[in-house]
């Protein structure tokens, strides 16, 4: 028998991995199920970024490896896309690192920074990805509680409270999923302060901040923030090109460095057209946000209408690509969405895989067309 890695038994096959199985299987035995769990945009990214990565495949050089860095003009463009959108000035050369997604940045992160035992700071409720890769590097997860009476944002003071020797990183993620919290300049202030006092570094994994929110912030808005911050970024809900896997990490040069050491040991450059497809998208102007918004306004309406006919309640000045909607008292999450997956064939995301603190919420995804929320009413009605 060849035994899998002991690291392999911290963690569990990803919820919607197993869930979706189980949604497919009762898809194929011909139950017209609508799903709203899953947050994966189903419009499609400007024409101009699809004939990009088509014009790619004609040079003759998209074929071969690529550089670990990036094309210096996709990083040139991010550097543009950071200035435009936040006011932040990144060196294209050193300050930036194009990722394979935010995603893969978790990892490429935790390996740079955390030895075995260290401890990571992880919002309750928050992204399931952070507490499995800091089991997957060995280190300790350190959970921190975010509440609906305080907005959902840390509570410094308790944070103050909590043993923080062993901690040198903490996962933040403003606009906030699930529950579309958003952050102020104040908050992010706090934060950098918090990492600087502490040394700890401070990740805030940003790929929300243009869907549904007048307000786009980076924590390296705050004065001295990249000396202890890094900033994921992505361009899978923004421009719609989840399945492109393009997404950046930014921050001061001596972190990027260390970030790609990891990264060129275990990967090599994306696709000269994908890159090129990437350029075109941090190039659109603020209308395409207009755009793209405007649909999502129509959808979160309707999600609303669905969450009232379940007899939820949410904040409508929540940001994001869900609407986090809370249950009536002592109803359970996952028991909840096992009976409307049951009665009315409507998947939809039970808190509880966000953190204890999701327990009593369910995550509804903007990812469906305002003809399938119709009939996902029509059903609950
Ligand atoms: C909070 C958060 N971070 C990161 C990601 C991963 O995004 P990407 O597609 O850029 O890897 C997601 C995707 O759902 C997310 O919700």
């Amino acid at each position: 028998m060849i035994e899998a890695a002991n690291r392999l038994n911290t963690v569990e096959e990803y919820y919607f991995s197993k869930k979706l199985r189980e949604v497919n299987l009762l898809i194929a035995s011909g139950k017209p199920i609508i799903n709203l769990g899953i947050g994966s945009p189903d419009m499609q990214p400007p024409q101009k970024v699809v004939d990009a990565l088509n014009e790619g495949f004609s040079n003759p050089s998209a074929h071969k490896y690529q550089s670990y860095q990036g094309l210096p003009e996709l990083r040139e463009a991010i550097a543009g896309f950071y200035k435009e959108q936040f006011k932040v000035h990144l060196s294209p050369g050193t300050e930036i690192l194009p990722l394979m997604g935010s995603k893969e940045g978790i990892m490429h992160i935790s390996m740079a920074y955390l030895n075995d035992g260290d401890g990571v700071l992880i919002p309750n409720p928050g992204y399931p990805t952070y507490a499995s890769v800091t089991r997957l590097v060995g280190a300790e997860s350190v959970f921190y509680e975010l509440d609906e009476s305080n907005n959902w944002l840390p509570d410094f003071k308790a944070l103050e409270k909590l043993d923080l020797s062993k901690v040198k990183l903490m996962w933040v993620n403003y606009p906030h999923m699930p529950t579309g919290a958003q952050p102020s300049k104040f908050l992010f202030e706090e934060l950098v302060a918090f990492g600087k006092k502490h040394s700890i570094l401070i990740v805030n994994d940003n790929p929300y901040s243009f869907v549904l929110n007048d307000n786009p912030r980076s924590i390296l808005e705050v004065e001295g923030a990249k000396e202890v911050c890094l900033e994921l970024n992505s361009l899978s809900k923004t421009f719609n090109m989840a399945g492109w896997r393009v997404g950046m990490v930014v921050g001061d040069s001596k972190h990027i460095n260390n970030v790609l050491k990891v990264k060129s040991n275990m990967d090599s450059g994306m696709f000269y057209g994908i890159q090129k497809g990437a350029v075109e998208a941090l190039k659109c102007s603020n209308m395409w946000f207009s755009a793209l918004n405007s649909v999502y306004k129509q959808r979160r309406d309707l999600v609303w209408q669905l969450a009232d006919a379940l007899n939820c309640t949410y904040d409508k000045n929540a940001t994001g690509l869900f609407v986090w909607a809370k249950l009536p008292a002592f109803v359970k999450s996952e028991e909840y969405i096992d009976l409307i997956l049951k009665n009315n064939h409507i998947f939809i995301t039970p808190g509880t895989i966000f953190g204890s603190k999701g327990e009593g919420y369910i995550r509804f995804s903007l990812c469906a067309s305002t003809e399938v929320l119709e009939e996902a009413i029509a059903r609950v009605k």
